[in-house]
């Protein structure tokens, strides 16, 4: 497998590119699990080359200590993609190449997608993937970029990016990947003992029975229910629950006919974080 790490690397390698074939990109930031790779397996059925960036962004943690103890499993992960395929090209550059000694976070305007939920509890968190992802879209010209709906937020910030910066790609969504008993699949599942990652069901079926509650009930009713719910349980602890309009993500007010709507979660555990949503109607 090809593993680039360098601008003129880069650029060899995208001028060796047949014009008439698109190229798809995964941006990651590596620890790759089932969860990534699903997005890395359906840029290779749609697209004829697939490049899959591995790159810790700096300018995304709020948090110097999260940003230090971010996973490094290079080997690891070039492993796994080659089990997929040896047809993909690695982008994995080194801080350096990419910020040029000059780590600046670029300020957006998001009409107001990054002020709810992650943004409201991650501040500038959503200017750093902005400025990363706008560099790599930039830098790789990909006709297909993909996203997973586990950062449904994230993804709907990234199509407004493309919009408000002008930037010619598709951007590809592609569904929740999840543990077998229901917990979506994350490199920090792996911080869970094993006692907690077992309960860690009771999140997604607490999700589930909200969409269910959903058909016949308020928001606000399901809210609360989903409030109660946690207040019950002694694992895990509820940091917010939302219900809102999945395009301006804004908390509903009233369901409107036409509109489609997403509960979104973030549930604190052993010190871990961790981010859950779902589609309602
Ligand atoms: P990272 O957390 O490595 O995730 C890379 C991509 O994998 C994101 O689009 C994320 O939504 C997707 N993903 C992670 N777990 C998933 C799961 N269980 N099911 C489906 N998709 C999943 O997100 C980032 O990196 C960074 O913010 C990045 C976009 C690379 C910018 O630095």
């Amino acid at each position: 497998m090809l593993v680039i790490t360098t601008n003129l690397q880069l650029n060899t390698f995208l001028n060796s590119l047949h014009k008439k074939e698109s190229l798809g990109l995964v941006p990651t930031m590596g620890a790759l699990h089932k969860g990534h790779l699903s997005l890395v397996e359906k840029a290779i059925r749609e697209n004829q080359s697939v490049m899959v960036s591995i790159f810790v962004n700096p300018t995304q943690f709020n948090n110097k200590e999260d940003l230090e103890k971010y996973p490094n499993t290079l080997e690891k992960d070039i492993a796994l993609l080659s089990s997929l395929s040896n047809q993909i090209t690695v982008f994995a550059p080194s801080v350096e190449e990419v910020y040029k000694n000059n780590i600046v976070t670029k300020k957006y305007d998001f009409q107001g997608l990054d002020r709810v939920m992650e943004g409201e509890f991650r501040d500038d968190h959503f200017n750093g993937v902005g400025t990363i992802v706008e560099l790599l879209l930039n830098l790789i010209k990909p006709d297909n970029a993909y996203f997973g709906e586990k950062d449904f937020q994230q993804l709907q910030i990234i199509k407004k990016l493309t919009q408000i910066q002008d930037i010619l790609v598709t951007i590809i969504g592609c569904p929740i990947v999840r543990e077998p008993h229901g917990l979506a699949m994350s490199s920090r599942n792996e911080r869970l003992s094993t006692k907690t990652r077992n309960e860690a069901s009771f999140i997604y079926e607490t999700l589930k029975t909200a969409k269910e509650k959903f058909g016949t009930k308020s928001a606000s009713k399901v809210k609360d229910w989903v409030t109660k719910t946690f207040l019950e349980n002694n694992t895990f602890e509820l940091e917010y629950i939302e219900i809102s309009d999945i395009d301006t993500l804004k908390p509903i007010k009233r369901k409107q006919k036409g509109k489609k709507y997403r509960a979104f979660i973030a549930v604190y555990t052993e010190n871990v974080r961790l981010i859950d949503n779902i589609a309602l109607n």
